[in-house]
């Protein structure tokens, strides 16, 4: 077996042993926790709600499903996703525990406390039987995952037979021009806005460059079907500045 202490990974544009990715991560988010939700609104100027709605559009919740939301962070989906079925349960499940802690001061988990447990846990060792759930959702998370084709081998085994996976995640602009200009306001823009707001530049740094790191639409796409997803496809949101993949367990 190889030993994976000796492999490296990226952490943004650092190269770092993969044993250390997982600590580092949650030294950001940790460190970004209570400042999180309102910089995700300030960041994309309010968006990442129309991605996420959009995200909820093509899940089409139905009443009493079981959701799995991975990288659940302060629940943004979760809280989605009940309202829309009106019934059922959800798991916000996260590495980080100031962000559950977060997301639990929200007004949304005192009024879903019910239908709603918060655990903290890790993407690529989930601490739930094989075939256990209905949907399995990670939004903006697997970017962050030390191995994801491990975490989307892990959805696939807890999802039941019929269930589904859809990931949210930052992708790639079909142009180089496009890209370049993006680029020039997410390198230039974020990190000072991450200074101004959360006094934390450096974190902001991280997930500027963690986007530029993640693999494009077609490659994830791959990575989707290699974890036995059938059906698997994607769809653009903001011309590719994010996608969602979707695939079945059949
Ligand atoms: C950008 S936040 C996304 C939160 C939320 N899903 C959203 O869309 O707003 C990324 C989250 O991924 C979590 N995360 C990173 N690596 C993880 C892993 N291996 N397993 C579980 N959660 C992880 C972080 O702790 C963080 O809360």
């Amino acid at each position: 077996m190889a030993d994976k202490t000796q492999s490296t990974t990226h952490f943004g544009f650092e190269t770092v042993p993969e044993g250390e990715k997982a600590g580092r991560v949650q030294g950001v988010f940790s460190s970004v926790a209570n400042k999180y939700d309102i910089m995700n609104d300030v960041m994309s100027v309010g968006i990442h709600r129309i991605w996420k709605d959009a995200m909820m559009d093509w899940l089409a919740p139905r009443p009493g499903q079981k959701l799995l939301d991975v990288a659940g962070g302060t629940g943004d989906i979760s809280f989605r996703f009940l309202k829309r079925a009106g019934s059922g349960h959800a798991i916000v499940l996260d590495l980080t525990e100031p962000m559950l802690v977060e997301g639990r001061q929200r007004a949304e988990a005192a009024s879903m406390a019910d239908s709603l447990d918060w655990v903290v846990g890790d993407a690529m060792a989930l601490p739930f039987e094989d075939n256990t759930f209905d949907v399995y959702t990670i939004s903006f998370g697997i970017r962050n995952v030390t191995r994801p084709q491990e975490a989307l081998n892990e959805a696939y085994r807890v999802l039941k037979p019929g269930g589904r996976l859809m990931v949210l995640e930052f992708s790639q602009l079909p142009n180089d021009m496009m890209q370049k200009a993006y680029d020039l306001y997410s390198f230039n823009v974020i990190p000072r806005m991450g200074k101004l707001i959360a006094n934390d530049a450096d974190s902001y740094q991280y997930l500027v460059e963690s986007i530029r790191k993640f693999p494009d639409q077609e490659t994830f796409l791959g990575m989707v079907k290699t974890a036995g997803f059938e059906n698997a496809k994607y769809r653009n949101l903001s011309m590719g500045i994010a996608a969602l993949h979707s695939g079945w367990k059949i």
